[in-house]
């Protein structure tokens, strides 16, 4: 099985074609203004860009952003990308206001060498999402009618089997763009043979979405240090009241389990951060975390837990990371999250971080992001290339 790669493409020749890039420019929007609070995802994309601009291609990039039900929606519209993505290339991008009509036809059309245009959300066409083969098939025609060769960097929705991800590659000469090569080869080091000791950190709301890669990591890693939301399940697990925390009723009895079968590479918080009410002025207390009061939620990890935790991960030698220990967008509930990101930059082992929103956290306390190995762009993505399942857009590349 072998996957061409975007130097092959160069190497073809770029200069006059029309190059279709998937990529996943779905960056985070301030709901207030609109602004682009994150724009981590569209400079990841840059290197296959700006080598397509070089080549003297005519490059054709599309994306979703959010999550629209298959119309046009305002608040989900890729302008703002447009121009961002523009600031960075220092060149104008060309905005077409629909994805795959007249607007798309002619501003793409219009293309001179060298040049780039961003076609709007693809998920505001019902065809893109749509588990009706023929009806994805459809859609997937009409955007492979833009390009003469396929580029997927959108390491972030591999796991789609949208028709941009998985049914245009079947259409078109199709190649893997840098960042999705980037992304495979890291991630393929933590599934082959890590370097030991392994430990993993998992945070984020909800256990139930890392119940799988929990399940495959626990017999590969040597510790998996859990914060976030999703702790107080397997606190409550313990047999400890968590108050009015976030809490999975229905995976108590799974995280039990977990718990039983861990060998004791599971560690949880001992102390956390627990407040009055979900807000950034709340009055808030450090507890044990076996004495969280009644009336009180957990909102952070507590500074015992992040020593601990920096302890557990001092000698390891492949740390991988997932998910916030706490509210970091609160500052009170922040410490927990940058306490862990501290300590994850002090080891000398090879970090990943991967998920959207850990990755965001990093840049938004104004960690240094080159102090980690490397800084996924993929959040469910991420996660399914950990478990182990095939993922529909890599597979779509491979001949
Ligand atoms: C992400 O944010 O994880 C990717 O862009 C995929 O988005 P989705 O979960 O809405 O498919
Ligand atoms: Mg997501």
């Amino acid at each position: 099985m072998t996957i061409r790669t975007l130097d092959d493409l160069l190497a073809e020749g770029v200069s006059g074609r029309r190059v279709l890039v998937r990529a996943d420019l779905n960056v985070p929007l301030d709901k207030q203004t609109g602004q682009i609070t994150d724009d981590g995802r569209i400079r990841a994309v840059l290197p296959t860009l700006g080598a397509l601009v070089q080549g003297g291609a005519k490059v054709v990039v599309c994306s979703h952003l959010g999550r629209p039900k298959g119309a046009p929606d305002p608040q989900y519209s890729l302008r703002p990308v447009a121009g961002r993505l523009g600031e960075l290339l220092g060149a104008p991008v060309h905005f077409a206001t629909d994805t795959v009509g007249d607007s798309a036809r002619s501003t793409v059309e219009a293309l001179a060498d060298g040049q780039v245009a961003l076609l709007e959300n693809l998920r505001f066409n019902k065809g893109e999402t749509s588990k009706d083969d023929a009806e994805r098939g459809a859609f997937a025609d009409q955007l492979a009618g833009f390009g003469e060769a396929y580029v997927d960097d959108a390491f972030g929705a591999v796991h789609r089997r949208h028709a941009s991800v998985y049914d245009v590659p079947a259409r078109l000469p199709h190649v893997a763009g840098r960042l999705v090569l980037r992304e495979v080869e890291v991630l393929g080091r933590l599934t082959g043979e890590p370097e030991r000791p392994y430990v993993v950190i998992l945070g984020g709301s909800k256990v139930s979405d890392k119940l799988a890669v929990i399940e495959a990591l626990l017999p590969k890693v040597d510790r998996l240090l859990i914060g976030g939301g999703m702790c107080f399940t397997f606190l409550k697990a313990q047999g400890h009241e968590v108050g009015t925390s976030l809490l999975e009723e229905e995976m108590v009895e799974t995280c039990r389990n977990l718990l039983e079968r861990s060998e004791g590479k599971i560690m949880l918080p001992v102390d956390v951060v627990a407040a009055d009410a979900f807000a950034p002025d709340a009055a808030h207390d450090t507890v044990r975390a076996d004495g969280i009061p009644s009336h009180r939620l957990g909102l952070d990890i507590g500074p015992e837990t992040v020593a601990g935790f920096a302890a557990a991960l001092s000698g390891a030698k492949t740390v991988f990371w997932n998910g916030p220990m706490g509210v970091f967008e609160m500052p009170a509930f922040a410490n927990g999250t940058r306490g862990v990101a501290e300590a994850i930059t002090k080891t000398d082992a090879f970090t990943v971080v991967g998920g959207g929103d850990s990755a965001a956290a990093v840049r938004a306390l104004g960690l240094d992001e080159s102090s980690f190995g490397h800084i996924s762009t993929g959040g469910g993505a991420s996660l399914e290339y950990l478990e182990g399942k095939t993922l529909p857009g890599i597979a779509a590349l491979e001949d």
